[in-house]
C-alpha cells in the first residue's frame, strides 16, 4: 500500500448514532483513533422496541455532535481525513439517509472520497480491526436485526451459510423478555434472571436442530413460551427464571447445532487451513451461557472461539471506518453522491433463500 490513510466513518441504521476515527498503516493494520457511540436505548425502552420514526429524529438530532466529539477524540482537523465511510444499509431507511447525507455533505466538502459501507461487512471485518486476525474465518452473527452465519473470505467475498427465515435471536430475546414483562433491551435481563432459573422445567423446542444446512428459526420458540406463559395463573418470580433459563438453553442447544454445521461445511471448504476461527458478534454474543455453549460446539470442532469485546460486538462506527479505511487502501476512489441507501443488503447475493414451510427469508 502506498501510504497510511485516515477515515471517519459514521453508523446510524438502527438505534446507535456513532462516529469514529480509524486509521490503516503500510502494512494493512488498523488503529482506532476515536470512537463515540450514542445508544438511543432510552428513547425506546417505554415501545419494548426501536421505532423507526424516533429513531430518525434522534439520529438527526445527535449526528453532528457525534461527528465534532469523534474529530476532538482523535485530535483530528478535516485535513487529516482521507475518506468518509457511512453505513448504507441494511437497516432502518430515515437513519440510514441521516448518516449517508452528513458523510456525503462532508465529502462534497473536503473533497475526498464518500465509501457506502454495508453494515453486515463492518461487523464481519470487525476481528481483523479488533483482534488482528485475517481472514478467512466463519462468523456467526446475532443481534437485534440479523442471524447469520457466513464465511468471511476477505473483503467482498462471503459465502452465506445460513440466515433466520422469521425473527432474528435478539427479537426473540427481546419478545420474551416483553411477554415476562423484563423490559427493553431484554437480551441482558433474560441472561441475569436465567441464572437463578431451572433450565430443566420447561422443555421448549430447539427450532431447526437435526435439520439440513445451517439456518435458523426462533417463532416457534417465541409462541412455546408464550403458551407456557398462559399457561401458569400469574407468574412468580421463581417461573420467571425458569422460562429464562429454558429459553436460553433452548437457544443454546440450537445455536450449537446449527455452528457445528456451519463447521463441517467451512471445513469441506476450507480443507487447507489447520486452525480455522469462528468468530461471534453482534448484541446477543455478550451472552455468556451462549458463548460458553459456542465455544464447546466450536472447539469440538477442531475451531478456536474468538469474540470481539463488547463494545465492537454491538453497533459501533469504528467497524465502518475500518471497512472504508480497507477499500480505501485497496485503491477505490469512492462511491458516487448519488449512492441510494438499501434497507436490503445481502452480502452473498448468490446464497440460495432459506425456504421453511413456504417461508422465505
Ligand atoms: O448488536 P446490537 O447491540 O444491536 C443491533 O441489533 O444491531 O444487538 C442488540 C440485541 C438486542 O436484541 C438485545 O436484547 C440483545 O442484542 N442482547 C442480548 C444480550 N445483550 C444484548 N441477548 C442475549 N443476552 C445478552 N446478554
Ligand atoms: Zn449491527
Amino acid at each position: 500500500m502506498a501510504s497510511e490513510k485516515t477515515v471517519l466513518g459514521i453508523e446510524s441504521s438502527c438505534d446507535e448514532t456513532a462516529a469514529a476515527i480509524v486509521r490503516i498503516d503500510e502494512e494493512g493494520r488498523g488503529r482506532i483513533l476515536s470512537d463515540v457511540v450514542l445508544s438511543q436505548v432510552a428513547e425506546h425502552a417505554p415501545f419494548g422496541g426501536v421505532v423507526p420514526e424516533l429513531a430518525a429524529r434522534a439520529h438527526l438530532h445527535h449526528v453532528n455532535d457525534i461527528i465534532r466529539r469523534a474529530m476532538e477524540g482523535a485530535e483530528m482537523d478535516w485535513a487529516g481525513i482521507d475518506a468518509v465511510a457511512a453505513t448504507s444499509g441494511p437497516g432502518l431507511m430515515g437513519g440510514l439517509l441521516v448518516g449517508m447525507m452528513s458523510a456525503k455533505a462532508i465529502a462534497l466538502a473536503r473533497k475526498v472520497p464518500f465509501l457506502a459501507i454495508n453494515h453486515l461487512e463492518a461487523h464481519a471485518l470487525s476481528p481483523a480491526l479488533v483482534e488482528g486476525l485475517s481472514p478467512p474465518w466463519l462468523l456467526l452473527l446475532v443481534s437485534g436485526g440479523h442471524t447469520q452465519l457466513l464465511a468471511v473470505e476477505g473483503p467482498g467475498s462471503y459465502r452465506r451459510y445460513g440466515t433466520t427465515i422469521d425473527d432474528a435471536l435478539g427479537e426473540a430475546f427481546d419478545k420474551v423478555a416483553k411477554m415476562l414483562g423484563l423490559g427493553y433491551p431484554g437480551g441482558p435481563a433474560v441472561e441475569k434472571l436465567a441464572a437463578s432459573g431451572d433450565a430443566a422445567r420447561f422443555s421448549f423446542p430447539r427450532p431447526m436442530k437435526g435439520r439440513e444446512g445451517c439456518h435458523f428459526s426462533f417463532s416457534g420458540l417465541k409462541t412455546a413460551v408464550r403458551t407456557a406463559i398462559l399457561g401458569l395463573e400469574g407468574l412468580t418470580e421463581q417461573d420467571r427464571a425458569d422460562i429464562c433459563a429454558s429459553f436460553q438453553r433452548a437457544v443454546a442447544e440450537t445455536l450449537a447445532d446449527r455452528l457445528g454445521r456451519a463447521c463441517a461445511r467451512y471445513r469441506a471448504e476450507h480443507p487447507a487451513e489447520t486452525s480455522p476461527t469462528v468468530v461471534i458478534a453482534g448484541g446477543v454474543a455478550a451472552n455468556r451461557a451462549l458463548r460458553a455453549s459456542l465455544e464447546a460446539e466450536a472447539a469440538a470442532h477442531g475451531f478456536h472461539l474468538a469474540a470481539p469485546p463488547p463494545h465492537m460486538c454491538t453497533d459501533n462506527a469504528a467497524m465502518v471506518a475500518w471497512a472504508g479505511a480497507l477499500r480505501l487502501a485497496a485503491g477505490t476512489k469512492g462511491d458516487p453522491l448519488s449512492t441510494p441507501a438499501r434497507a436490503r443488503w445481502p452480502l452473498d447475493p448468490r446464497a440460495e433463500p432459506a425456504i421453511f414451510a413456504g417461508v422465505k427469508a
